[in-house]
C-alpha cells in the first residue's frame, strides 16, 4: 500500500537528484587515515597499496567513496596535514604510480576517491614557503602572512594557535613574524593573493585529471584573516595548553571564504566532483552558508552537530536531526573522525558498547543524507589514547599533555584479525595495537552474524537498495519520547520506520499509522529482542528496529 505523508515534503527536503549526476547523494563515504589502514611494505605505516589490497573488503562492506586523509609529501609533523608538495605522494605511502593503480582498482569496483585538500596552510618545508622566508622581496613572500612584531619580542597581535601558544612565529632571517593557525610548521597561505588562489585551484585540476572524484577541504573556515589584524576578544579561562581562551572573531569564518568556495565549486562542477567541507559549526545558519546561495559552494558541508552530543539522548539527536533537515542542501553526517574521540567511546556505557555501536549505525546510516564513516567504526574500534607522554605522536598531545592527550587514540591501526599486529602490518605498527583487536577485528566479526560488522553490512545493504532510505523525506515520530528516537523515511513507493532505543532499559513504542492506511510493520532489520506486534515495537536495551510499513 502506498500513502503520502503530509510531512513528506518539508522545507529543505528536496526530493530527488536534479540531473542524475549527483552520485555523492546516494554514496556512503568512508574516511581512511592512510598511516593506519593497511601496511603493504612492512614498515609499520599504512600505505596506498595497503588501501588497494582492501578495496574488496570496502566494496563488500558497502562503501562507495573513500576519503584518504593527506598522503602528499610531508615532513609529517601533523601526519600529512603539513603538505610540502601538493602534486605527489609521500614515499611513506608509495608513489604516484601506486596512486594510479589504486585509482584504477577503485574505479573497477565503482569506488570514488576523495583526497584531503589542505587549503589553509602548507608545510614550512614547501618550496613556496622556503622561498617566501628567504627574503622580504622573494617571489613568494606575499604567499604567506608576514608582519612586523608590535615591539621587541611582541607578536603582531594576540591570536592564539589551535595547537597552543601564539599563532605567530618570528623568523630570524627576515626579522618578521609569519602567521600559523595550527603548528608553527604549518604557515598559513595568503588567500588574498591571486597567485595563491591560482596555484591552489590548479592543484585541484591536476588531481581531477588523475581520476579524483572530489576533495575534503581541510580547516576551510580558517582561510582568511582580518587584514588589519585586530586582537581577538579574550574569553574567561584558559585552554588545554594554558593559553587564554579567545573568540576567533578576526581569524576564522570570515565571509571571504565563500568567494573561494564558489570558485572551487565551479572547477569541481567541470569534473562532476564533490566538495566536502570540514565545517565545524553548531549553528545551522552557518552550515547553510556553506551550501552557497544557489547550490554553488560545498555540496557536502560536514554536519558535526552529532559530535557535540556527549551522551546518548533521543531528545538531543532529534533536535539536531530536525535542524539539519531544514538546511538548504543535502546533509552530510559524521559521528567519528581522526580528530575526535570515536563514537564507540563517546556513547559506550562499558557494558553495552557493541549494542550501542549498532544503535549509532542504525541512526547514522538511515538518516536522510550522506553518511561519512570513519575506518574501524564498523568493527567497534575503541579510542585508545597513550598512557605515557613519551609514547605520544600527535603534536597537540605532546604540547598539551596531560590535559590534552592528543589524537593518537582515534588513529590506532585498523584491526583486520586477531594476530599480534592485528593483520595491519608485519612490522611494529607506528601506533600500538589496542588489546581489543583480539575480539574486534574484521576476520572474527565476519564469522559472527551478531557482530557490529555484520550489522553495518546489513544496514548498508538495505540502504543501497531501499529508495525510502536513499531519497525519502525524514518524518520525526513520537517527538516527546525521552528514550526512543523514531522516524520515518518516506519515498513515493515506500515508507520505512526506524526505531532506536537510546536507553539501557526495555522500551515499547506505540505508533498509529491508520490515517496513512498502514496497519502492519514488516521487520527489515532488528537487533536482539526488538520486534513488532501490529504497530507496537518492543526494543531491548539500546535496541534497533527498522521496518517497512505495509
Ligand atoms: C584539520 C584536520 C586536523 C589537522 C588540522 C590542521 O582540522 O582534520 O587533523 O590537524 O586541520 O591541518
Amino acid at each position: 500500500m502506498c500513502a503520502a505523508f503530509a510531512l513528506a515534503q518539508q522545507p529543505g527536503q528536496q526530493a530527488s537528484k536534479a540531473d542524475g549526476k549527483e552520485w555523492w547523494r546516494d554514496a556512503v563515504f568512508y574516511e581512511i587515515y592512510p598511516r593506519s589502514f593497511a601496511d603493504s611494505n612492512k614498515d609499520g605505516v599504512g600505505d596506498l597499496m595497503g588501501i588497494a589490497s582492501k578495496l574488496d573488503y570496502l566494496k563488500d562492506l558497502g562503501v562507495d567513496a573513500i576519503w584518504i586523509t593527506p598522503c602528499f609529501p610531508s615532513p609529517q609533523i601533523d601526519f600529512g596535514y603539513d603538505v610540502s608538495d601538493y602534486e605527489n605522494i609521500d614515499p611513506v605511502y608509495g608513489t604516484l604510480a601506486d596512486f594510479d593503480t589504486l585509482a584504477a582498482e577503485a574505479k573497477k569496483r565503482g569506488i570514488h576517491i576523495i583526497l584531503d585538500f589542505v587549503v589553509n596552510h602548507t608545510s614550512d618545508q614547501h618550496q613556496w614557503f622556503l622561498d617566501s622566508m628567504s627574503s622580504r622581496t622573494s617571489k613568494h613572500r606575499d604567499w604567506y602572512i608576514w608582519r612586523d612584531g608590535k615591539g621587541p619580542e611582541q607578536p603582531p597581535n594576540n591570536w592564539i594557535s589551535d595547537f597552543g601558544g601564539s599563532a605567530w612565529a618570528l623568523d630570524p632571517t627576515t626579522g618578521q613574524y609569519y602567521y600559523h593557525m595550527f603548528h608553527k610548521a604549518q604557515p598559513d597561505l595568503n588567500w588574498r593573493n591571486p597567485a595563491v588562489k591560482d596555484a591552489m585551484f590548479d592543484v585541484t585540476r591536476w588531481w581531477y585529471k588523475r581520476g579524483v572524484s572530489g576533495f575534503r577541504l581541510d580547516a576551510v573556515d580558517t582561510l582568511f584573516e582580518d587584514p588589519n589584524l585586530h586582537d581577538n576578544p579574550i574569553l574567561p579561562g584558559v585552554n588545554v595548553f594554558g593559553d587564554p581562551k579567545e573568540e576567533n572573531k578576526y581569524n576564522s569564518k570570515l565571509p571571504e571564504v565563500h568567494d573561494v568556495l564558489r570558485e572551487l565549486r565551479k572547477i569541481a562542477d567541470e569534473y562532476d566532483a564533490v566538495l566536502i567541507g570540514e565545517t565545524w559549526t553548531t549553528d545551522i545558519d552557518e552550515l547553510n552558508r556553506y551550501y552557497g546561495d544557489h547550490d554553488n559552494e560545498l555540496q557536502l558541508p560536514m554536519d558535526f552537530l552529532f559530535t557535540t552530543v556527549k551522551k546518548l539522548s533521543a531528545e538531543e539527536f532529534r533536535k539536531q536531526i530536525a535542524a539539519v533537515n531544514l538546511a538548504k542542501g543535502w546533509p552530510a553526517y559524521v559521528i567519528s573522525n581522526h580528530d575526535i574521540v570515536r563514537s564507540y567511546d563517546r556513547y559506550g556505557d562499558g557494558e553495552h558498547n557493541d549494542q550501542i555501536a549498532k544503535l549509532m549505525a542504525g541512526m547514522h546510516l538511515t538518516l536522510r543524507g550522506t553518511p561519512i564513516m570513519y575506518y574501524g567504526e564498523e568493527i567497534g574500534m575503541k579510542t585508545t589514547p597513550p598512557s605515557r607522554k613519551e609514547d605520544v605522536k600527535d603534536p597537540i598531545g605532546i604540547r598539551g599533555w596531560p590535559q590534552e592527550k592528543g589524537r593518537d587514540g582515534e588513529r590506532t591501526p585498523m584491526q583486520w584479525d586477531a594476530s599480534e599486529n592485528a593483520g595491519f602490518s608485519k612490522a611494529t605498527p607506528w601506533l600500538p595495537i589496542p588489546d581489543t583487536h583480539k575480539t574486534h577485528n574484521v576476520a572474527t566479526e565476519s564469522k559472527d552474524a551478531n557482530s557490529v560488522l555484520a550489522f553495518y553490512k546489513q544496514v548498508l545493504k538495505l540502504r543501497h537498495t531501499n529508495d525510502a532510505l536513499l531519497e525519502g523525506s525524514y518524518v520525526p515520530l513520537n517527538e516527546k519520547d525521552q528514550n526512543v528516537l523514531s522516524y520515518l523515511r518516506v519515498s513515493a513507493s515506500k515508507s520505512v520506520l526506524v526505531v532506536l532505543n537510546m536507553s539501557g532499559t526495555r522500551q515499547t513504542s506505540h505508533f498509529d499509522f491508520s490515517k496513512q492506511r498502514f496497519s502492519q510493520i514488516h521487520k527489515l532489520i532488528a537487533t536482539g529482542e526488538s520486534s513488532a506486534e501490529g504497530t507496537v515495537i518492543t526494543l531491548g536495551a539500546y535496541g534497533v528496529f527498522i521496518g517497512e510499513l505495509k
